[in-house]
């Protein structure tokens, strides 16, 4: 039977991609980040999952205003990183599983109700592969397979924190109800509080990001009543990316056990935010 080995939050600022893929995760500005994530990786890599279901957004990448879907499940064999305007990065080609996926759909679509779309191509931005590279460092193949859930956190009207969360709880029945034995990590990534645009860019809110860190361990339910505009206001335009990280919590127990906690300020223009979780 499938079973639930890890949940691990942790935002994706592509400049943390470029550091490792230029080596300088040693220099001064990267290696207290890099540092930071090092008992995590650890961690993650005495476990050894089977299958990552990686949720994350796309930004403007494989999806753009043309199709917005607003939950999208990633069935291919396999995902390519997309090319963000300097070139693919140089990361190994995501390995999916077909079979799998075809499970989460049909459980999520007809027990629970998730109508998300399926999306048989679909290559891959630094919302997925930063996290993966951070986890798992530079292979040669990533050491697990990969299934993207992508999330539309970039074109009003986003989901809500709370439908988020929901669909973390019903991944979970869907996970739990496949047979075949496979370790699975569920990975929410994005946040934390950071805006790109406007008159607000550069906005950092430590406090809130700390109470969010704090919440998603022990009341996450606290978290899901939020609403876009809270999140907008404390943690800025770009910070929204931060209620995917409830699908990830909604797969996991109530009771949970922190393997890892980790904050940083800065990481390009973000606060960069790690949580590891295990089944309690
Ligand atoms: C940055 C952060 C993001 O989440 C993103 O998607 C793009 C850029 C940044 O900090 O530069
Ligand atoms: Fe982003």
């Amino acid at each position: 039977m499938a079973r639930i080995v890890a949940g691990i939050g942790t935002s994706h600022v592509p400049a943390i991609g470029a550091a490792i893929d230029h080596g300088k995760t040693a220099d001064p500005y990267w290696r207290p980040l890099f540092e930071g994530v090092a008992p995590a990786r650890e961690w993650l890599a005495a476990i050894a999952p089977d299958i990552a279901i990686v949720i994350y957004n796309d930004h403007a990448s494989r999806f753009a205003l043309d199709v917005t879907p607003t939950f999208a499940l990633g069935m291919a064999e396999t995902f390519a990183p997309h090319d963000e305007g300097y070139g693919p990065r140089a990361v190994p080609v995501c390995e999916g599983n077909p079979e799998f996926a075809w499970h989460l759909a049909e459980s999520l679509i007809l027990k629970d109700g998730f109508d998300l779309a399926m999306v048989s191509e679909m290559t891959v931005d630094h919302g997925l592969t930063v996290p993966l590279s951070l986890l798992f460092g530079q292979p040669t193949r990533w050491p697990c397979q990969v299934i993207p859930l992508c999330v539309n956190v970039i074109q009003y009207p986003q989901p809500t924190a709370q439908r988020c969360h929901q669909l973390g709880q019903a991944l979970r029945r869907a996970i739990d109800s496949y047979a075949p034995d496979a370790k699975v990590a569920v990975f929410g990534t994005g946040g934390m509080s950071h805006q790109l645009q406007g008159e607000r860019a550069g906005l950092i809110n430590p406090d809130y990001d700390r109470m969010w860190l704090d919440r998603m361990e022990t009341d996450p339910g606290s978290l899901a009543v939020i609403g876009h505009a809270e999140l907008l206001r404390e943690a800025g335009s770009e910070g929204l990316e931060i209620i995917m990280w409830l699908i990830m919590r909604g797969a996991l127990d109530e009771a949970v056990r922190r393997v890892h906690r980790f904050y940083h300020v800065p990481a390009s223009n973000t606060a960069y935010g790690l949580l590891a979780l295990e089944n309690a």
